[in-house]
């Protein structure tokens, strides 16, 4: 099983969800920034995840989203989260991110997830690195049985 967690981060929050998920998977957190194609090759959980920008994913996320098309999932499992402040209306990225990895062929696994910061440069809300650890031994779970099952 390979697993690649991608993110983009202005802050250094969202790096840190992504880190912490990638390592109760066993996979590689991966700047958006650094991504190219062959980074997908063998990958069969791809997770995804944005701090949200004006009510959306980042323009370097919504830009890989929107290339996703081109490279074929082909059914791999993914999933989607995002980190966000607990404000009335924050948008929903992670939605939107998983909406556009279905897209682009991927089966989500799970539905998407809000991580919360205190602030805009945060630090994460108390509670957010449990939940991701948690969310993420979720995800490694689903996806091994999910594997089995197309086997
Ligand atoms: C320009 C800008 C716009 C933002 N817009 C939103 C927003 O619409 N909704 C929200 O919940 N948080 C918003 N935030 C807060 C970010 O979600 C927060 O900065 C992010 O979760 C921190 O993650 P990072 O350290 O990985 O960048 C915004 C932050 C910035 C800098």
């Amino acid at each position: 099983m390979k697993s690649l967690v991608l993110f983009d981060s202005n802050f250094g929050n969202t790096k840190i969800i992504a880190e912490v998920i990638a390592d109760v998977l066993g996979g590689k957190a991966q700047s958006v920034n650094n991504f190219n194609a062959d980074d997908l090759s063998g990958v069969d959980l791809l997770v995804v995840g944005s701090p949200i920008n004006a009510w959306r994913a980042t323009e370097k996320i919504r830009y890989f989203l929107s290339n996703l098309k081109t490279l074929k999932l082909n059914k791999i499992s993914a999933a989607a989260f995002d980190t966000r402040i607990r404000i009335f209306f924050s948008g929903n990225a992670a939605k939107r991110i998983g909406k556009s990895l279905v897209e682009a062929g991927a089966e989500l696994i799970t539905p998407p997830l809000a991580f919360y910061v205190k602030d805009k440069e945060g630090p994460l809300a108390e509670g957010e690195i449990e939940k991701a650890k948690s969310w993420a031994a979720h995800l490694k779970t689903i996806n091994r049985n999910h594997a089995v099952k197309k086997a």
